[in-house]
């Protein structure tokens, strides 16, 4: 695979944050809504909501991003440095690195640390397996949200962590 040098990853800047959420829900309606509930699915939009997550800033939560050019195609939103609270890749930038490389750039700030936990949405168990975490008892639901309690006792040592571009990738 060829590292991509469009790639960024940083700590957001409060004036991303409608796009970083916007990411967010989008790539929530078209991933882990369809098998959400309602109740889960307003739960969910009103979480990632820019005034919301600013506010959050103020209680132990940090974001990060990832940005190729002027665009936000990778958010991380972490609670208290051990425990992920959204990860979205944009559609078209999956599958390059780009989430791996979103932990880790918040791992080597000192900002994501082990063990640490996730509520995985159901089609992402596989992502977060292959970094390490473990489910954590059964399958919940909770405030209409489906989701798989995960957990990482140690960080991994970020094999594939290099944003890269796609095969084929002009
Ligand atoms: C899950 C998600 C954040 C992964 O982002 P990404 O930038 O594509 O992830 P990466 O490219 O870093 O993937 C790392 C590895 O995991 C694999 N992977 C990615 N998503 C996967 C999935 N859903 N299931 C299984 N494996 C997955 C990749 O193929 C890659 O493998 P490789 O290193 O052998 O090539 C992204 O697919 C996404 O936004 N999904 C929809 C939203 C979602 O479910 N978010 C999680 C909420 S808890």
């Amino acid at each position: 695979m060829i590292p991509s040098p469009s790639i960024l990853c940083r700590p957001l800047r409060p004036d991303e944050a409608d796009e970083a959420c916007a990411l967010a829900r989008a790539v929530f309606d078209q991933f882990v809504a369809p098998e959400q509930h309602d109740k889960g699915r307003r739960m969910f939009h009103a979480f990632a909501q820019p005034a919301a997550l600013l506010r959050r800033h103020r209680t132990r939560y940090t974001t990060w991003v990832a940005v190729e050019g002027p665009r936000v195609v990778g958010v991380l939103h972490l609670h208290a440095r051990n425990h992920i609270s959204l990860l979205f890749t944009a559609p078209d930038c999956q599958g390059r690195g780009i989430a791996t490389r979103l932990l880790r750039t918040a791992a080597e700030a000192g900002g994501f640390v082990a063990p640490a936990t996730v509520n995985s949405s159901p089609n992402a168990v596989g992502f977060y397996a292959r970094l390490g975490f473990a489910p954590d008892g059964p399958e919940l639901l909770k405030n209409g949200v489906r989701h798989q309690p995960m957990r990482l006792p140690a960080l991994p040592l970020w094999g594939h962590a290099e944003p890269r571009d796609l095969p084929g990738a002009p």
